[in-house]
């Protein structure tokens, strides 16, 4: 049987007269006297077609027929293509200039009555929606943005080609390190006690595929990592990792750059500027108080802290520093309490000085004299937002305050700014156990090797981010390619001899083995596609993705299993630590 001679989006104008098949989904059913119309869809558009009150050679009416269809059921449409009469055009439909005038309907495959009607809006709620995926999927923002990345991994693979980059698998089932993300175990049937670990990425191995001499390596890796969720985080995420040797910083943005220009060309039809503007880690955190900065708005953050300390103020005067964001415009109570919340997110507290017409108002406006509150305020009126506190903290807070600012107010500006961060420090102290942690991986050349002996918590590395409207859409490094100092980092972080020998050994070796001189970058394709195609969550790009919780609606995941399972990996659950 031939299901189709033309899908739903192909039949114009130029079709008239043609007897064609289609073969969809029921996207709609009207009733109008006399006739009936289906919109009939796939994923290439609908079809409208158009039902007479025929007879059919099994003696029922085709008008009857169709009032047995429902949404969502799969049918069979033979008929001719006809010019719709010029005031039944439908302009906002590819298809809109023809009907099919069914001669034919068969029934394909019947359809229950869908939790939610299928239109372009998400109209019903997240849970429903991830439970029931493959109708979520019918929808065209759905459609498009799994086909939108299709085309996207393909742009990436037949450019780095043409540029001689060997694309090679690595493993999934890798070993497990202390250091990054938490892994995922997966227990070993042949090695009582073993584990596995799902990669986070393939950064070893591509490490060692640079000692292997494939000098220009790429993936689209998937990476798993055991990390809360966020709007823009999975479990799951697919990278474009790439490596080269004998490389430095400026062959990899260029490379970069380059792809980058390529995608928006050739997908998007735009073109974008080259090169993308950089910035230091420290000016990126001064002026916009995140290492990620949505660069399309100019609000920034200023240091007030000499003006600041003038007044009577006393947690300004005690404060190491103070930083504010100046709003020019007004902010309710209400506003300014749930930016004092964002801000106690931090661990600090947010000051303000209302400014109009040269009056001043707010709780600390008491502690500064009317010059010290001018020079503090600026000219303009609107809202002075005031964090103090230690090293870059008032400035995370106020980047957090931005970000609200933006989200709230400001209209979004369909732009796409990319910037390049660089000059990252290798390390930071971890927040809880205030241990020395690799800022983004132990494997991160320095820029002054005796910088790292000295003082190695303030080392900077040979690091880069690429932003892209506030999300980090990749990162990378240029390594370290010399076994003594790789295990000099590994020191740094805590690891004694042993702990390095055992995690890290077969890369410490390989390193003795004539290494080239490398680096490379992970770029987020999920990140990157969610960005380009303005959805607000990861989700909305990723054909199965989990919840926030980390859970799979609609397999039902993660999910017990039979004794007899954990028996083989021996494993045993210790349920009563799960009812704690
Ligand atoms: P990193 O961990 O920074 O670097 O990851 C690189 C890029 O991958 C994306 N990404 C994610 N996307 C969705 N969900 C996640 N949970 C997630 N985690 C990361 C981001 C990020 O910028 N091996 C190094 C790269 C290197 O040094 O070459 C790495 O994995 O867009």
């Amino acid at each position: 049987m031939k299901y189709r001679t033309h899908n739903c989006g192909e039949l114009r104008k130029t079709n008239v007269g043609a007897q064609v098949t289609l073969t969809g989904w029921v996207n709609s059913i009207r009733h109008h006297g006399k006739v009936g119309f289906i919109n009939l869809r796939d994923r290439y558009g609908i079809t409208q077609i158009l039902v007479k009150d025929v007879e059919t050679c099994h003696g029922v009416s085709l008008l009857d027929k169709i009032r047995e269809l429902g949404h969502e059921w799969v049918i069979l449409v033979n008929g001719e293509v006809l010019a719709r009469p010029k005031e039944m055009e439908n302009p906002n439909l590819p298809t809109g200039e023809i009907d099919i005038e069914a001669s034919e309907i068969k029934i394909i495959s019947p359809s229950k009555v869908p939790p939610f009607v299928i239109t372009n809006e998400a109209r019903a709620k997240e849970d429903i929606r991830l439970k029931y995926r493959y109708l979520d999927l019918r929808r065209q923002p759905m459609q498009e943005a799994l086909i939108f990345k299709s085309e996207l991994y393909q742009t990436v693979r037949e450019y780095l080609h043409k540029q001689s980059f060997v694309n090679i698998e690595t493993p999934i089932l890798g070993r497990s390190t202390p250091e990054g993300a938490r892994d995922f175990l997966v227990p070993s049937r042949f090695h009582p006690g073993k584990f596995y670990s799902l990669v986070q990425s393939p950064q070893i191995y591509k490490q060692l595929l640079m000692i292997a001499g494939f000098d220009k390596y790429y993936q689209l890796a998937r990476c798993l990592r055991d990390e809360d969720q966020r709007k823009d985080r999975q479990l799951e995420h697919t990278q474009l990792d790439m490596e080269l040797a004998f490389t430095n910083e400026e062959e990899i943005f260029a490379l970069v750059e380059g792809l980058i220009k390529h995608i928006f060309t050739k997908l998007l039809g735009i073109q974008l500027d080259t090169p993308f503007k950089r910035m230091t880690y420290k000016e990126t955190i001064d002026k916009y108080g995140t290492e990620k900065p949505d660069v399309r708005y100019n609000l920034f953050l200023t240091d007030v802290s000499q003006i600041a300390k003038k007044g009577e103020f006393k947690i300004f005067q005690e404060a190491e520093t103070i930083r504010c964001i100046k709003w020019e415009k007004d902010l309710s109570r209400k506003e300014l309490d749930e930016l004092d919340n964002v801000v106690k997110g931090y661990g600090l507290r947010l000051a303000w000085i209302k400014q109009k017409e040269g009056n001043f108002s707010g709780p600390i406006c008491k502690f500064f004299t009317p010059e010290l509150l001018k020079e503090l305020t600026g000219t303009n009126d609107g809202v002075s937002l005031l964090v103090a506190g230690s090293k870059n903290r008032p400035s995370l807070a106020l980047g957090g305050v931005r970000n609200w600012l933006i989200e709230k107010h400001l209209p979004l500006k369909k732009e796409y700014k990319f910037l390049w961060i660089t000059d990252f420090p290798i390390f930071e102290r971890d927040e809880v156990t205030e241990e020395i942690v690799p800022a983004h991986h132990i494997f991160v050349m320095p820029q002054d090797t005796k910088q790292l002996d000295n003082n190695p918590e303030s080392s900077i590395g040979r690091l880069y981010d690429l932003v892209l409207n506030g999300i980090e859409l990749g990162s990378g490094s240029i390594r370290v390619h010399i076994r003594d100092l790789q295990e000099k980092l590994m020191k740094i972080i805590g690891f004694d001899e042993e702990q390095i020998e055992k995690n890290f050994g077969c890369l410490l070796e390989a390193l003795e083995y004539g290494t080239p001189p490398h680096g490379g970058i992970a770029i987020g394709l999920d990140r990157l596609a969610m960005t380009i195609l303005n959805r607000k969550n990861i989700q909305d790009v990723i054909a199965f993705p989990k919840t926030l919780t980390g859970a799979g609606l609609l397999e039902g995941i993660p999910s017990e299993v039979e004794t007899k399972q954990l028996n083989e990996v021996h494993i045993k659950v210790n349920h009563e630590k799960k009812d704690e």
